[in-house]
């Protein structure tokens, strides 16, 4: 059997067609543009899949060590798949002040997770955001793309309760 040689192999030829495309948006070896190009595979696939990150690397031409500083330094990007039914409980100071952190506080517990982090049975991923545009009903979350004000402690563990028995 003949044996093949991957020395002279170019990444790129090894990934998918839609993220050849993501990656040729932006200019080969662009150092400046990973904060963007991160962003737009995060929307893309909802996280930054590791695969994909030594390609970045290579594309860029940035080193790995570097892009997971930058990766890790931001709270915005995700290494691992969000859970299905995505928390973000608003932190900013309107709802801080009327309890937004007790209602953190509350779903961490009931989840046994913390901010940034998905439940084991990979059914919900709490994050905290600085303001969700409803300030005059803080203290605000958004619980599955639907905003839900004035809550408290415990209307936050019906939602929990609600939104298991839907799945
Ligand atoms: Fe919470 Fe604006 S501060 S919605």
């Amino acid at each position: 059997m003949e044996k093949k040689c991957l020395c002279s192999t170019n990444p790129l030829d090894t990934i998918s067609q839609e993220f050849k495309s993501i990656l040729e948006a932006y200019p080969l070896g662009e150092a400046k543009a990973l904060i963007p190009l991160l962003q737009t595979i995060q929307t893309n696939y909802g996280y930054l899949p590791k695969s994909m990150l030594s390609i970045v690397s290579y594309y860029l031409q940035v080193p790995l060590g570097q892009l997971y500083s930058v990766i890790t330094f931001y709270n915005q990007f995700r290494l691992e798949p969000p859970g299905k039914i995505h928390i973000e409980v608003c932190t900013g100071a309107g709802c801080y002040v009327r309890g937004g952190n007790d209602l953190l506080r509350t779903l961490e517990a009931e989840l046994g997770i913390r901010a940034g982090e998905t439940s084991k049975d990979k059914l919900f991923t709490v994050e905290t955001v600085s303001c969700l545009g409803a300030c005059a009903l803080a203290p605000v979350v958004r619980f599955g793309g639907t905003i839900y004000g004035r809550l408290q402690p415990k209307d936050i563990v019906r939602l929990l309760r609600e939104y298991e028995a839907r799945e």
